[in-house]
C-alpha cells in the first residue's frame, strides 16, 4: 500500500481503534469485578527460607497467526520487538530498569543469531542491557523464564524480561551441502575468469537468483520499516493480546470451530493415505511472540507493582526420544509436585502444551496407568491424570496455535490469569519438547 494512501486511512483506523479501546476498557472492568468475587483458598505458601521470592509481574503476547498470513513479511525480531513493546506499555516499566533479557527461538532466521538482542534494541531497551537467545525446542521460552528465575534467585539480577518468538512464515530453506559449497566458492572467486572457470550455467543462474533475492528483500524490508514507523502510534493493548504489524492485528486467526462430522472428513496431514493425524488434531504452523516480566518480589513491590503470581519449583526431564518422544509432562508432573510437597489434588489450574491431540491422549493414558508408572518410571503406582475441568480451559496450542518458542510464556501467563479469575492457589504448567525432553513448573497465586 502507498504511504499516502496509508496515511489517509489512518484516521479511519483510529476511529475503529478508539471504539475497540472503549470496548476493551468495558471488558476489563467486567473482568475486574469477577476477580473481586473470587475467593483465594488460604493454603500454605511455597516460599522457601533463604530463597528469594520470584514473581511474574505481567505477561503479553502478540496475536498468534497461521504462518504465511498477515505477519508473513515481517522478520522474527520485528515480532519479538512487538511483544517487548507491548510488555513495556502494559507494565509502564522504565526501559533501563531491566537487568537482563532472555529470549527463546527454535527455527533461527539465518541472519539473526541473537534475536534477543536485535529485538531488545528495536524495542528501545537500554543498549547497556545484555540479551541472549536460548533454544530448547517447544520449551524454549520456559527455558528463558527459568533462566530469569535463576538469575534472580542467585541474587545477580532483580528484573529480567523473558520471552520467545517463532516465525514459521520464513524458515531457512536449506540446500544440499554440495550446492552450498558451490555457492560459497562462487562468491570467493576473485576474477571473472576464475568465476567462469568455476561454473556452468546452472551455478551462475543460482548465484544470480540468490543475489536478486537478497537485494529485493533488503529494499522491501527498508520500505516496510518506514511504513511501520507510521504505524507506531497505533499500537495498543487489549486483554492478553497486543497489536502489531503493518496491518492492524488484534486477534488470533487460527481458531477453527468445526463439528465432529467436519473433522472426520479431513485427510491425513502427514502420512498419506493411512495416517490418522489430521489438521484437526495437530497444532498448526504459527507465527507469534510472547514476553513476561519477572522480578524479585522485593523489587516489584518497591517499584509499586502488584505481581500476578509467584514462580515456584520447576524441573526439566528427558527420556528416550525414540519411544517416549512427547511424554515429558508424564515424567515432569510428579517430579515437580514432589519437589513442592504438593499432590495432584492441590493443583487448581493445569496448563499443558498440546503438540498433538494424540500426544495429550498418550500422556493422560500413561499418567493413568499403574503399568506405565511401574515399568517406566520406577513408581509403585500411577501418576494420576489431571481432571479435565481444570485442564486448558481457555484453549490450548491445538486451537490457539503453537509458535514453538513463544508457547511457554503463554502457558505461564494463562495460569497466572486463570488463578486470579478462578480464585485458585496453585497452577501447574507442563510441556513436551522434541528430543524426548520435557518441563513442568508450579505457579502460586499472588495474594489478592
Ligand atoms: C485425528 O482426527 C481425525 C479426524 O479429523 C480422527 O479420525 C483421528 O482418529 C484423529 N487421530 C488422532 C491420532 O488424534
Amino acid at each position: 500500500m502507498q504511504i499516502a494512501e496509508r496515511l489517509m486511512s489512518l484516521s479511519l483506523i483510529r476511529t475503529v481503534l478508539l471504539t475497540a479501546f472503549s470496548f476493551c476498557l468495558a471488558a476489563r472492568s467486567l473482568s475486574t469485578s469477577v476477580h473481586l468475587q473470587a475467593q483465594a483458598k488460604s493454603k500454605k505458601t511455597l516460599a522457601k527460607s533463604g530463597v528469594k521470592n520470584v514473581v511474574l509481574v505481567d505477561g503479553v503476547r502478540t496475536p498468534f497467526l497461521l504462518s504465511g498470513t498477515t505477519y508473513a513479511d515481517l522478520m522474527p525480531h520485528d515480532l519479538a520487538r512487538a511483544a517487548l513493546q507491548g510488555l513495556l506499555k502494559r507494565t509502564g516499566l522504565p526501559k533501563d530498569a531491566v537487568d537482563y533479557i532472555v529470549y527463546g527461538t527454535v527455527i533461527q532466521e539465518v541472519k539473526t543469531s541473537n534475536v534477543a538482542r536485535e529485538a531488545a534494541l528495536g524495542a528501545g531497551f537500554s543498549d547497556k542491557t545484555p540479551a541472549h537467545t536460548v533454544t530448547m525446542a517447544c520449551i524454549s521460552s520456559n527455558q528463558a523464564m527459568t533462566t530469569a528465575v535463576g538469575l534472580i534467585a542467585a541474587g545477580q539480577c532483580d528484573a529480567v524480561v523473558a520471552g520467545g518468538v517463532e516465525f514459521m512464515s520464513d524458515v531457512p530453506i536449506r540446500h544440499s551441502r554440495k550446492m552450498r559449497k558451490t555457492m560459497l566458492s562462487l562468491n570467493k572467486a576473485k576474477t571473472l575468469g576464475a568465476r567462469l572457470s568455476l561454473q556452468n550455467c546452472e551455478k551462475i543462474a543460482i548465484a544470480l537468483l540468490v543475489f536478486f533475492i537478497i537485494v529485493v528483500e533488503t529494499i522491501f524490508h527498508t520500505l516496510f520499516l518506514l511504513i511501520q514507523l507510521a504505524d507506531c502510534c497505533l499500537n495498543f493493548k487489549c486483554g492478553d493480546v497486543i497489536v502489531t504489524g503493518r496491518d492492524i492485528v488484534s486477534k488470533d486467526n487460527g481458531i477453527r470451530p468445526a463439528t465432529m462430522e467436519q473433522m472426520a472428513k479431513l485427510k491425513p496431514a502427514f502420512i498419506k493415505p493411512h495416517g490418522t493425524v489430521t489438521a484437526a488434531n495437530s497444532s498448526f504452523l504459527t507465527d507469534g511472540a510472547s514476553a513476561v516480566l519477572i522480578m524479585s518480589e522485593e523489587k516489584a513491590l518497591a517499584m509499586g507493582y502488584k505481581p500476578k503470581a509467584y514462580l515456584r519449583d520447576f524441573v526439566y526431564v528427558s527420556q528416550d526420544p525414540k519411544d517416549q518422544l512427547l511424554l515429558g509432562p508424564t515424567y515432569a508432573t510428579p517430579k515437580v509436585l514432589e519437589k513442592s510437597g504438593l499432590t495432584l489434588n492441590d493443583i487448581d489450574v493445569f496448563e499443558f502444551h498440546e503438540a498433538f491431540a494424540g500426544q495429550i491422549m498418550a500422556n493422560l493414558k500413561a499418567m493413568e496407568s499403574d503399568w506405565f508408572g511401574q515399568t517406566y518410571m520406577g513408581r509403585k503406582t500411577k501418576v494420576g491424570a489431571p481432571p479435565m475441568e481444570k485442564f486448558n480451559t481457555w484453549g490450548g496450542s491445538l486451537s490457539l496455535g503453537h509458535p514453538f518458542a513463544a508457547t511457554g510464556c503463554r502457558l505461564v501467563t494463562t495460569v497466572a490469569h486463570r488463578l486470579q479469575k478462578e480464585g485458585g492457589q496453585y497452577g501447574l504448567v507442563a510441556a513436551c519438547a522434541a528430543g524426548g525432553q520435557g518441563h513442568a513448573m508450579v505457579i502460586e497465586a499472588y495474594p489478592q
